[in-house]
């Protein structure tokens, strides 16, 4: 299984971004931790992509075929971005959208999120272990 996992603007600012939000784990060492637990679920092979930049992000989607499934934290973008949503939609594939905190816990420019209805899942709030919360769900989601 292939799974491409795509993180938007500012996650590779993490372990120093705050941290009492985001922790203090670097995004190196969530995608290192990823690919370990990956072990326990079964062969996957993983692919990883960062972006500050919108378009990137949606070239980066456009050019997914061949991926069984996507991960993707869209960051800030998730609240504004129609043009990732609509790339997301644009694909076969399954998404999964992850967020390090609840959203909904927050302030309310963060409750909505464009791009969640173009994902079968949403997992938000547990930290660095959503990214592995969401590999299981995608999985799941994948095999049915
Ligand atoms: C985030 C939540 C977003 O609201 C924020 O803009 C981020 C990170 C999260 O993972 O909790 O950059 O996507």
């Amino acid at each position: 299984m292939k799974i491409l996992v795509i993180n938007g603007p500012n996650i590779n600012m993490l372990g120093t971004r705050e941290p009492e939000i985001y922790g203090k784990t670097t995004l190196e060492d969530i995608n290192k931790e990823l690919v370990e637990y990956s072990k326990t679920l079964g062969d996957i092979e993983f692919d990883f992509f960062q972006s500050n930049h919108e378009g990137e992000i949606v070239d980066k989607i456009q050019a997914s075929k061949g991926y069984d499934g996507l991960i993707i934290n869209p960051a800030a973008y998730t609240h504004t971005s129609i043009a990732i949503a609509d790339a997301i939609k644009s694909l076969e594939l399954k998404a999964i959208e992850v967020h390090l905190s609840n959203p909904q816990q927050r302030e309310d420019y963060r409750k909505i999120s464009y791009t969640a209805s173009a994902c079968v899942g949403v997992i938000a709030g547990f930290g660095k272990e959503s990214y592995k919360l969401a590999l299981l769900g995608l999985i799941n989601k994948i095999n049915e």
